[in-house]
């Protein structure tokens, strides 16, 4: 399986310990993976960290299971990074998505874009919808500050 910006690995931990013979992190920062390998090193060559940007990082062979969870708030150009996901997945992918609530979004505005200047960005479901349009069957469920996206080739 591969993990999109799966950072510190908590979510491989356990996907590994249910079972998954190779795991593979493909993200950004150094110190994350740093933290994901030392979580992971019990599960020796069945782990592979890939640091890099998701759309260009050399990523090799077809995943069965592909998860981006907590990836898609800061990210610019979704279209371009569910498009690599399609490419690399032979089976099911797995994404989380935030969504616009008024309890929520304000503070979430305010702390992230105005006092970190960090851009974060909204989906509706529609949006989703046509975003994972390439697969065959797409799910979308609502959460309280969030989507989750399940599609299957
Ligand atoms: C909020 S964390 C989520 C980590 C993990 N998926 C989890 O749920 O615990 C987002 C991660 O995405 C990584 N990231 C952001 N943009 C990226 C990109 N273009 N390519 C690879 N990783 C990226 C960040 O370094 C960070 O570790």
């Amino acid at each position: 399986m591969l993990d999109v910006g799966g950072g510190s690995a908590r979510v491989g931990e356990f996907m590994l310990e249910a079972g998954a013979s190779r795991y593979v992190d493909v993200d950004l920062s150094d110190t994350m993976l740093d933290l994901a390998r030392q979580r992971l090193t019990r599960f020796e060559d069945k782990v592979e960290l890939v640091q890099g940007d998701f759309l260009s990082a050399p990523l090799d062979g077809l995943f069965d299971i592909v998860l981006a969870l907590g990836y898609f708030d800061y990210i610019q150009d979704a279209p371009a990074h569910v498009r690599r996901i399609s490419e690399l997945c032979q089976g099911t992918a797995v994404a989380s998505f935030p969504r616009w609530t008024w309890t929520k979004g304000p503070i979430r505005k305010v702390r992230y874009e105005v006092i970190n200047r960090c851009p974060i960005f909204d989906y509706t479901e529609p949006q989703l919808r046509e975003l994972f349009s390439d697969f065959d069957r797409v799910g979308v469920k609502s959460g309280r500050s969030g989507f989750l996206v399940r599609a299957d080739r």
